[in-house]
């Protein structure tokens, strides 16, 4: 399974970086916002370069298919490892599979985002999007059972040998990462303070004290002539 940082905090992402267990980025317009980045266009380009040949989501900003065409080509461009995020319908209900289609032709890789069920994420598998985005926290706001639609999406994607990879997004706790590997998610995007937790324990932290002062003890010991 790969981890993506749900992020557009450069140095948060630089930290995950060199820890060696990040292999892409996801951001929509709203991570965007919330981490200062307000030029879409630097701010890609700065996260591709520092991602290298690691994939970096970036969304359309548009409600319009066709402006969403022409915004992806333009994003394509930025750099090889942008992918273009485009959500799997309008904000009015209209289909995005067309955009898609269209754009994975062309070569773009392209992240079907917000989808909240399992047919959603069939028809943007037939589309052809590259990366499935299952909002796990947003089925379950809405009283849904999101490990089911990510199980199922993952075995019908196996039965069929359907190349596209399923992000499970929307994280909203460190059970939510589990509930996602465990549900068969190809990817799981984590905000960074949920990888922050996923690390910590109180009593791994008890532990590794206890022995470092079990080697001082040694130590001074040594020290003291003690040791025969
Ligand atoms: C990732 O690709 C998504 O854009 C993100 O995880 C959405 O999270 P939210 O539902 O908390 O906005």
């Amino acid at each position: 399974m790969q981890i993506f940082i749900d992020s557009a905090n450069f140095k948060e992402i630089e930290q995950w970086l060199r820890q060696g267990v990040i292999d892409g980025v996801t951001t929509n317009p709203s991570i965007m916002l919330k981490d200062g980045v307000f030029d879409i266009e630097e701010g890609a380009r700065r996260l591709c370069k520092l991602l290298r040949d690691r994939p970096v989501s970036v969304e359309v900003t548009t409600n319009d298919p066709k402006e969403m065409v022409e915004q992806a080509r333009v994003f394509a461009d930025w750099a090889r490892n942008v992918v273009v995020k485009i959500p799997v319908i309008t904000e009015d209900g209209q289909s995005c599979l067309e955009v898609i289609n269209t754009l994975v032709r062309e070569e773009v890789a392209v992240n079907c985002t917000a989808i909240l069920s399992f047919n959603q994420a069939i028809l943007a598998t037939k589309a052809g999007a590259t990366y499935v985005s299952i909002f796990t926290g947003r089925i379950a706001d809405e009283g849904g059972d999101p490990s089911v639609v990510v199980r199922n999406t993952r075995q019908w994607l196996d039965a069929w040998a359907y190349p596209s990879r399923i992000i499970v997004g929307s994280i909203r706790s460190t059970m939510d990462v589990q509930n996602a590997a465990l549900a068969g998610a190809h990817i799981v995007t984590v905000p960074p303070q949920f990888l922050t937790k996923m690390i910590d324990h109180k009593y791994t932290r008890e532990t590794v004290r206890q022995f470092n002062q079990d080697a001082e003890k040694a130590m001074l010991q040594i020290r003291q002539g003690q040791v025969a």
